[in-house]
């Protein structure tokens, strides 16, 4: 069946215009579109020119109009609240409708911003479809971040209404929203006109009179609104990702490009028909849950799990099968750290077999690279293919897959398989020249990019085509480093910049470090990510102290911790900090982080030509062996 993908990738590429156009016919439009790919603004491209369509309606009011009310929507499983709902595409569209009236009648119209900040409840998901519905664009923020995080992005997103929940309900306890939420629009230049808050029976809110509005309370009165008929081009939503700074992108996603590639995907790439249980493990607060949990399933009919626990702890390692048994789950997506964490507690399998997965078919895994050992772990005891897929914030969707409804490839554990159609992926060198397939690279993808992806960044399209476009020209820049084999297998190796993936989670060490310099004490500092058995990645702070500082080194690195935890937050899962003498550089003054990184990861380095002092490192290497990395040698490698 090989030759299904083949052909489909090379038409994809040979005529994308009537590729997608195809695809667009999968969508209703309220007004066609007058050109499929707008070129008039090169390297700025655009897709549906001209269409104008509803993104809500396509997730819900068409199913219920074609006679699918009764159809489950969204199933709610929460074992972390030991609670669970169902909701059929009625009663969905009824919130949502309704919800769109409550934002409505406050003001909040076609292209205002509307920031989200909720844990995994399914009144989050309500609240990012009414905005779609009223043509809001909504700015989803991740529970763990800190309130400062939270400011930035509201100054950033200037947003007219916030919805909140008074907290999230985490393994450690119950995690209060609320205050973090107040404190962000007090640190905030941009206040909001309202914040609308679920109260959750485990921690309630203090409300702030004249601004908080509670969700019950306004949804009892609340007079349900149609959708209403946005641009292809609006923006459907902005979600901040991380930078190489402190300052996050804000990634945006319009609403025609991205209902096609969305809705394109759920059969070609996860194979899934519409009526089947599609289940993302992830957050809202992620690309994964917007397109997973969210658009795609519902644009697709299918039902969506939205799931509040963890992979292990709630209450144990057998979650993830009496979820895929009790819902009749068809495939599901999560990140390789779920299924290390897995694997950690349950190494056998023992609790796999207790529930019956004769429905499951696949399980895909993404954010993160897959190792061969986790993969193949799943795949001896779950019996069904694992696939590895390769995206980013940036693309909505997957660059490289096996796709599944295409014909499964043969799997190679370490490589998310081939390009997908739409994506010409390249592999250049630092001159832009093309590299020889198997030889590592830059990746970077031919323009135009296929729909769905980002069009730009929110109020900073000058830093778009910086961070993207410009390093090289007529290519998307994925600033992940890898390369294509002979047969057209992607493997993607590492960052070409200062992200570290922490739990399936893209952390920038450069916003660490600003936090860290931020410390009276830091003269300077480095923040590097070294390895993790669980979570791929963790971060590790290494302080050079001002001279005169005499305070106890203990006493400074857990100051610096706290820092981060309440300054980006525990998302961060930052730890480990730790006091040196001076930090390694080049003459030129460059830090050498990736030597530190190997030498925490005891890996072989080799010496780096310019290093300014070599003797450092030793030090280095004995400051991260206190701490329980750099247990090997990691001699430099011969020359
Ligand atoms: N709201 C508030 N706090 C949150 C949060 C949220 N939504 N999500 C995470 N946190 C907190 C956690 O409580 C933890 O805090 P702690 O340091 O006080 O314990 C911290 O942020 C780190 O959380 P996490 O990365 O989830 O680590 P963990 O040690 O609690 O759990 C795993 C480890 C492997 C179970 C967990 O990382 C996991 O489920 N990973 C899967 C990731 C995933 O699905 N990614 C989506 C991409 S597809
Ligand atoms: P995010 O924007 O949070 O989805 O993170 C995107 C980054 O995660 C990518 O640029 C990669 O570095 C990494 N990533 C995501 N999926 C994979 C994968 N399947 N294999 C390797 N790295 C991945």
């Amino acid at each position: 069946m090989a030759d299904l993908y083949d052909t489909t990738y090379a038409r994809s590429l040979a005529a994308p215009e009537a590729f997608w156009a195809d695809a667009a016919r999968a969508i209703e439009w309220d007004r066609p579109w007058d050109a499929v790919l707008d070129e008039t603004r090169k390297p700025f491209y655009r897709w549906f020119r001209g269409g104008k369509l509803n993104t809500c309606h396509n997730a819900l009011d068409r199913h219920v109009a074609a006679g699918l009310s009764g159809r489950t929507a969204l199933i709610y499983d929460s074992p972390i609240t030991g609670t669970a709902a169902r909701f059929t595409y009625a009663e969905l569209l009824d919130l949502v409708a309704r919800f769109a009236g409550v934002l409505a009648e406050r003001g909040v119209g076609r292209g205002d911003r509307v920031i989200i900040y909720m844990p995994m409840i399914p009144e989050a998901v309500v609240a990012m479809l009414a905005c779609a519905r009223i043509g809001a664009v909504h700015s989803v923020v991740f529970g763990g971040f800190a309130a400062h995080e939270l400011a930035v992005r509201i100054d950033d997103a200037a947003p007219k209404a916030i919805v909140a929940a008074s907290c999230g309900v985490e393994p450690s306890g119950i995690i209060a929203y609320k205050p973090l939420l107040d404190r962000a629009i007090e640190e905030a230049r941009h206040k909001p006109s309202h914040c609308i808050l679920v109260q959750r029976p485990m921690a309630t809110a203090t409300m702030v009179a004249g601004r908080d509005v509670d969700w019950t309370a306004a949804m009892e009165r609340a007079r349900a609104v149609p959708c209403v008929s946005v641009d292809a081009w609006d923006p459907l939503y902005i979600l901040y990702t991380s930078g190489t700074t402190g300052r996050p992108k804000g990634v945006v996603r319009d609403n025609g490009g991205h209902a096609v590639a969305l809705k394109w995907t759920m059969k070609n790439v996860y194979g899934v028909d519409p009526g089947e249980v599609f289940w993302a493990a992830s957050d809202v607060g992620w690309v994964v849950g917007h397109s997973y949990i969210v658009y795609a399933p519902l644009l697709n009919g299918n039902t969506t799990i939205l799931f509040e626990g963890k992979p292990v702890g709630t209450p144990d390692a057998g979650v993830f099968w009496r979820v895929i048994s009790e819902h009749k789950v068809a495939a599901m997506f999560t990140a390789p750290t779920a299924f290390r964490a897995i694997k950690r507690d349950d190494p056998d399998g023992r609790l796999i077999r207790r529930h019956d997965l004769a429905g499951f078919r696949t399980l895909f895994l993404a954010g993160e690279r897959a190792d061969p050992d986790t993969v193949m772990w799943a795949q001896r005891h779950l019996g069904v293919p694992v696939i590895d897929h390769w995206w980013q914030t940036e693309t909505g969707w997957a660059i490289a897959a096996n796709c599944v409804g295409l014909g499964m490839q043969p799997i190679r554990p370490g490589s998310p398989t081939k390009a997908v159609p739409g994506w010409d992926l390249r592999v250049l060198d630092d001159t832009g020249a093309a590299v020889p397939r198997g030889q590592i690279g830059a990746l970077v993808a031919k323009l135009p990019l296929p729909p769905g992806t980002l069009p730009t960044l929110w109020n900073a399209e000058d830093r778009f085509r910086e961070a993207y476009l410009a390093e090289h020209p007529g290519y998307y820049k994925t600033a992940d480093a890898g390369y294509i084999d002979g047969d057209g297998y992607v493997y993607v190796m590492a960052r070409t910049d200062d992200i570290i993936n922490t739990a399936g989670h893209r952390l920038s060490t450069g916003a660490m470090e600003e936090v860290l310099a931020g410390h009276p004490d830091v003269a300077e500092c480095a923040v590097i990510g070294v390895g993790d058995e669980i979570k791929g990645q963790v971060p590790v702070g290494f302080l050079v102290l001002k001279a005169g500082v005499a305070r106890p080194h203990a006493t400074i690195a857990g100051e610096v911790v706290d820092m981060v935890r309440t300054s980006i937050g525990p998302v961060a899962s930052f730890k480990t900090a730790m006091v040196v003498k001076r930090l390694p550089k080049t003459r030129s003054g460059k830090i050498l982080r990736g030597t530190m990184r190997q030498i925490a990861d005891s890996e072989a380095y080799r010496m780096p030509a310019t290093i300014d002092d070599p003797a450092i490192l030793d030090e280095i290497r004995l400051a991260l062996k206190d701490v329980g990395y750099a247990k090997a040698t990691g001699r430099p490698a011969a020359e």
